[in-house]
């Protein structure tokens, strides 16, 4: 039993959703106007940038800069993000995930959460190997001729892959009523922690006590 399920936690500092969602702004940029370089229908997506040629000069920047973002969260999360027994037990309740329902004593993220973490972080990874291998004028003339072509090649897949891991991102986010909150405003309620990352809310209660004890 909570005592209070509506009292708020904090989630997420301002730091961290600042940096989410400048990472978010980043993100639809680069992938927008990358399609718009991948497809000839889809040309007319790179004006997202101001022109093709602006387009052509800021993807490769703003990509960068989503790749530095990109690791000040790792930096902070990627210590929550190591695969665990638990989440072998979530993985095989899948089914009652899909029902909206909860499995496993879930710590600060759930299996889902982490794989979508570890694609984003390689496909990042990728892409920026392979972006700098492939942006003229400044670093391409460094690379023979088939390198440029396996790091073109690699480019479009890694893309392809963060946006799909991104759509999936966000539907979870949508899917767990709550989420897109605590990415806005930083606080969930108790019960959700509770009932979402039951392990990560102990953890939480735990690091309360010595606070309670001293005031009570
Ligand atoms: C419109 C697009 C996006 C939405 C609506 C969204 C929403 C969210 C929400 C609600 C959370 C918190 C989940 C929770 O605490 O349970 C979250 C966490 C996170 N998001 Fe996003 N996000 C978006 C795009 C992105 C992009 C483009 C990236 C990276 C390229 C990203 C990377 C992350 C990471 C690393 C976390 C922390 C989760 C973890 O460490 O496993 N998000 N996002």
């Amino acid at each position: 039993m909570i005592k209070k399920p509506n009292e708020k936690i904090i989630r997420y500092s301002a730091s961290v959703r600042i940096n989410h969602w400048l990472m978010v702004i980043f993100f639809l940029f680069t992938a927008i106007s990358g399609l718009g370089f991948f497809f000839p229908s889809l040309n007319w997506l790179m004006n997202i940038l101001g022109t093709p040629q602006l387009a052509r000069v800021l993807h490769p920047l703003l990509g960068a800069v989503m790749f530095v973002l990109f690791v000040g969260m790792f930096v902070r999360y990627f210590k929550h993000n190591f695969i665990e027994k638990q989440d072998i037990v979530w993985a095989k309740n899948i089914g009652k995930i899909l029902k909206n329902e909860e499995a496993g004593d879930v710590g600060q993220y759930n299996l889902g959460q982490k794989g979508v973490f570890w694609l984003a972080a390689v496909c990042l990874f990728l892409l920026l190997v392979s972006g700098i291998i492939i942006w003229r004028p400044y670093f391409a003339d460094y690379f023979p001729i088939p390198i440029i072509r396996l790091a073109l090649l690699l480019h479009s897949v890694a893309a392809i892959g963060l946006i799909m891991t991104i759509i999936i991102h966000v539907y979870a986010a949508i899917w767990v009523k709550g989420s897109i909150r605590a990415m806005v405003e930083g606080w969930v309620t108790r019960a959700w922690a509770k009932k979402h990352h039951p392990r990560w809310y102990r953890e939480i209660v735990e690091r309360e006590k010595p606070r309670q004890e001293k005031s009570g």
